[in-house]
This record gives C-alpha cells, structure tokens and sequence, in this order.
C-alpha cells in the first residue's frame, strides 16, 4: 500500500520568523458550537488540518452548508439543518467529533452518534460528559458502539466533575445553553480553548460566566444567533515551535501566540537555559544552546501541558543531566519514547514518568508517529538527528499541525513529503 512519509535531513540550524495558526483544541469545538445557532457563524483563523476537514464533513452530513473564503475563514450555515444519526467514518477519525453530542443534545435534545476516535493515548473515557448529560436529565443508551443520548427536557443543576476534564467542561456547558434554569459547573476545566468556546457561544447569546475559572455558570436561553469570531492562537503549536527554535535556531520567531498560555513551558525553558524574549505576541529565541537537565510535570492549565511533553522529552534528550517528567493527565502517554530510543535516545519509562539521560547524540531512522504529539517530538529529533529520519503514520502529524513542512523550511530546514510502498 502507498503512503506518505515525513523525512527529515538533521543537522540544519534553523533562523527566520513562524506564524502560529488559530488553535486546533478550540477550533475542533467551535465548530460544533457553531451548529447550535439559528444562523450563519464566521469562524476566522481555522487551522488547515485533518481534524478541520473531518469535522466539515460530519456538518455536509447534517445539511449544514459551509463556505471557505480565505483559506482560514469558514462560514457555517446550520439554517437547513438535519440531526442525522451520526454513524459516518469521518465521526471515528477524531476524538472531537465528541462535542456534537453536548450540541445536538442541547440544540434538539436528542443526538445519536458513534463512539469518537482519535489519538490513542491510554484510556480515554468519556464518563463525565455523560454523568452531566444525565444530571442535566438526558438517558443514554449505548449499543452496537452508537449513543443514543435524548431527554424530554433539560433542566440546569450544579454538577461537579471528578477530573477538570477539557472536553467534558466544554460538552456539558454546550448542553447547559439551552437547559432551563441556570447550570453550575465545579471543578471546570480552565484551559484557554474553554474561554474561546464560551466567547464564541456568548456573542451566539449565551448567558455564561466564569469561563476561566473553576465555577462555570450557565443560565438556559431559547435560542443562539449567527455571529463572527476569530479563534485564539495554538498554543501547543507555539509551544512545540519554541523546542524546536531551543533546539535548532540560530534565532527563531515565534509569533501571532500568547505567552502567558505557555508561561509553564517558558518557565521550564528558562530553568533550561534557553535564551528567550519574551514579548506581547512573541517570543524570540536563540537557541542551539548547552541546556541543563529539569524535572517537569504535566498538569490541567495553567500548569505544563500534556501536549507539549512529547516535544519537551525530544529537547531534553541533548540537555546535560539526568531529567524527569511525569504525567499526570495521561499516565500512559510515552509512545514517544520507545521511538526516541530507537533514534539513540536513553528514556527510562517506568508509568507514570520517563527518566531521559542526556545528552545523547541521535540518528536518523525510520520512525513511527504513534500518536498527534508523539509525531511533533519525532519532528524536534530528526531536526537535531544525525542524517536522514524518516516519519511514518503522518495522518497524525497533519491531523493537528498545519504545514509544519512548509514552516520549517522557510526557517531553512531540510524537511520534504514521499510516497512509499508499505
Ligand atoms: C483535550 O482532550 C485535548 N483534546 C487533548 O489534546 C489534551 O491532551 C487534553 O484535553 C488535556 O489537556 C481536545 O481538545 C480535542 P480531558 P480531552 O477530558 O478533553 C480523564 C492533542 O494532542 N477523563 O481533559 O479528551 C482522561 O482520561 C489532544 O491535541 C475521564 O476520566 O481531555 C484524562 O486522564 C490529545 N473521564 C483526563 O481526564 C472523562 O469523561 C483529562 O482528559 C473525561 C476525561
């Protein structure tokens, strides 16, 4: 069978400016957001990925009619809209696909779906988006892999969620929005990608507050209209460029981000060594450096994102000492490392934490990106390995980064597309 593979020439110092694209994590919700409304919802700063073109095609299955203008304006029209069975291949592609069910739930209280996909990184339950389907008065039936989740009627209620879940935070609220009666939800998750979708569903009309902190407050409202929203800058994105520039840049931009949503990234680059400035919308660093080895744990935002520790572990393979990370949103998630040991690495894993004694010199190989994160950090090594690295299963890559080929050579990287027989 023919497929795509990433390779990489290693060794090349890397200068020049990269712009960040609008955030997968909040875009992969906004676009189901969008279908609660009555009318058209502009969305601008849409990542080109998978994940974006996969989604799209969930909406064409609901009649919803979508419009491209400029590459990242997508203007999505849900006025003809069917609430459909969602049972297509393209719902199995994505972990997302899950935030149709707090929209169509809310929106027509009743929403048929499969059981989403997406990057396999332990076991991923989604216990708590249907614990708060149900105290907001929802059944749910689940046969032959497909939910069934409707109720007569929502009424809010307080609901406290065992784990501040990202995606359950931001489930439950979309369903919260057209509940009777007002919805507290405690222990809420604070990410930045949760304040975008609450921004996006408050110029739809919904009554929310506290988007940001640990208390979310949703008072029910009959209907939500068309509006226009630009979506905040990929953090994981901007964070995962600042390891390569660390690694790689002789000096390197990064723009179009906002820094205090990587503040625990930084801080551990500091503790690092890296040289970095740190301004409004950009941070510039030099890197190349000798780095210090650091102990760091992933943790819900504002903490170290688990996103961002497989390209951190790939940086820390060539800083001087002994480094531990561990993980503690998901314990299981160090795919990654196997695939750096085959390049030279030295990463001890013993769940929940990976110990990486550097520095060690690594090589180009054949490699396997096993996972969305896990295809950044093989990014990050081939660009410091030693000859060619060739990446394989890049439908992860290209389901979250949007042309980070073409970013990174215009920064001076050696980095190019072939089709293999595999
Ligand atoms: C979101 O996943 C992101 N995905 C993930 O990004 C990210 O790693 C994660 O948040 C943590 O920040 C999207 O936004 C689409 P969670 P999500 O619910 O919402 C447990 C990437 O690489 N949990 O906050 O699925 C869960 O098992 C992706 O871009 C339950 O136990 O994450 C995990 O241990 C991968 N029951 C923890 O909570 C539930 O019902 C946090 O998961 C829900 C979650």
């Amino acid at each position: 069978m023919k497929k795509e593979v990433i390779r990489i020439e290693g060794g090349h110092e890397l200068n020049g400016t990269v712009h960040i694209s609008g955030a997968k994590n909040a875009t992969v919700a906004l676009i189901p957001a969008a279908v609660m409304a009555d009318g058209p919802v502009t969305i601008v700063g849409v990542p080109n990925i998978e994940d974006v073109k996969n989604l799209t095609d969930i909406l064409h299955l609901m009649n919803v009619k979508t419009q491209v203008k400029e590459p990242d304006h997508i203007t999505i029209d849900p006025t003809e809209m069917e609430n459909v069975v969602l049972d297509d291949s393209a719902v199995t592609k994505l972990r997302a696909s899950y935030y149709f069910m707090g929209a169509l739930l809310g929106k027509y209280k009743k929403v048929r779906i499969r059981m989403p996909g997406g990057c396999y990184l332990g076991p991923r339950p989604i216990d708590l988006h249907l614990k708060g389907f149900e105290a907001l008065g929802a059944k749910i039936d689940y046969t032959g892999g497909l939910y069934t989740i409707e109720a007569e009627k929502l009424v809010g209620t307080r609901i406290f969620l065992d784990f501040a879940s990202v995606g359950a935070t931001i489930n439950i609220l979309m369903a919260a929005v057209f509940a009777e009666g007002r919805t507290t939800i405690e222990n809420a998750a604070k990410e930045p990608e949760i304040i975008d979708v609450v921004t996006l569903l408050s110029k739809m009309g919904a009554e929310i507050h506290g988007a940001g902190t640990n208390v979310i407050t949703i008072d029910g409202v009959k209907h939500l209209s068309g509006c226009f929203h630009e979506i905040i800058p990929d953090r994981i994105e901007a964070g995962t460029f600042i390891v390569i520039a660390a690694a790689m840049a002789k000096e390197m931009t990064v723009e179009n981000i906002i820094p205090q949503h990587i503040d625990a990234l930084l801080a551990k680059l500091q503790e690092m060594g890296v040289d970095m400035d740190v301004s409004i919308d950009k941070v510039v660093v030099r890197g190349r450096g000798r780095y210090k080895a650091i102990d760091a744990k992933t943790l819900p935002y504002p903490g170290l994102a688990t996103d961002l520790q497989a390209p951190l572990t790939a940086l820390l393979t060539q800083a001087t000492g002994d480094s531990e990370i561990t993980e503690t949103i998901y314990p299981q998630r160090f795919k990654h490392c196997d695939q750096l040991n085959t390049m030279g690495a030295d990463i001890d894993v013993r769940i929940p934490r990976a110990q990486i004694h550097g520095p060690k010199k690594l090589y180009g190989m054949d490699v396997y990106a096993t996972d969305l994160r896990c295809g950044a950090s093989l990014v990050v090594a081939g660009l410091m390995a030693e000859g060619v690295t060739t990446i394989h299963d890049i439908y992860h890559i290209d389901r979250g980064y949007e042309g980070i080929d073409q970013k990174l050579n215009r920064c001076g990287a050696k980095i190019w597309r072939e089709t293999v027989e595999e």
